[in-house]
């Protein structure tokens, strides 16, 4: 089964999320519009961060899908799914140690390949619509900015990629997980996930409010938030503001 996307490619923008943003605005999307940037200038990270993306080089691309069947209470199932197809497609290019980092990263060992963005519109209890971007270091070899770890594929099997194919191929990982999401397969996705956990039962070191503690991640609850248990047993719930990694 093929995927359905329509992929849209333009030369240059500022941030393919804010574009569609905008598209968005005036009714102008459907479900499945794919709107990539060969070169995007103004890429936006989690926290308002930059994403840094070499002309070119690099899939940056915004997916736009109709959520109407999720509840508003389920919108992280949302970041499973992505966060899933990238596993998925980058296990099938024969990379080991890919992890899932909560709540929006996808790494390889240590190290950051991809990212993700989503603005969510809501109607009532339900979810209306996303706007999905996502980062994928493909072929940059050098990276600039101060992101701390970012690593891409070139980097790792040294060859180069075709961003068409790598493009189409990950969207029919998507495609696949979106399938699942929308059959409500919300166990299997839960287990598929905590399987490929970045740091799940191992005992790490985090910051919260109250300071440096070490802890274990113990997984995510319906709403998306991190459960991590600290020396104490005591199994505390954290929302993307309320815990750093260190
Ligand atoms: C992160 O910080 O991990 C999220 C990075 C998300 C980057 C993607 S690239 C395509 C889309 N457009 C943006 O401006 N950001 C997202």
């Amino acid at each position: 089964m093929k995927h359905r996307f329509n992929i849209k490619t333009i030369a240059e923008t500022a941030s393919t999320n804010l574009l569609m943003k905008g598209l968005e605005k005036e009714d102008l999307l459907k479900n499945g519009d794919v709107l990539r940037a060969i070169n995007q200038t103004g890429g936006i990270g989690q926290t308002g961060n930059f994403w840094e993306s070499e002309a070119g080089k690099n899939l940056t691309f915004s997916l736009f899908l109709d959520t109407h069947f999720l509840a508003a209470a389920e919108v992280f199932q949302l970041n499973k799914v992505i966060s899933l197809a990238i596993y998925d497609y980058l296990v099938e290019m024969k990379i080991s140690d890919v992890k899932i980092k909560w709540p929006n990263d996808v790494y390889v060992g240590d190290k950051k390949i991809a990212g993700m963005l989503t603005h969510n519109s809501f109607l009532g209890d339900k979810l209306e619509n996303s706007i999905i971007g996502i980062g994928l270091n493909i072929n940059q070899l050098e990276f600039l900015s101060n992101a701390p770890n970012p690593v891409s594929l070139k980097q790792i099997i040294e060859r180069n990629y075709i961003l068409e194919e790598e493009l189409d191929s990950l969207l029919q990982f998507i495609y696949l997980r979106i399938i699942q999401l929308a059959k409500q397969e919300f166990q299997l996705l839960n287990n598929d996930y905590l399987k490929r956990l970045y740091g799940i039962n191992e005992k790490r070191e985090f910051k919260d409010e109250g300071g440096k503690f070490f802890g274990l991640i113990k997984g995510v609850d319906s709403y998306g938030r991190l459960l991590i248990e600290k020396d104490t047993k005591k199994l505390f719930t954290y929302d993307v503001k309320g815990v750093t990694f260190l």
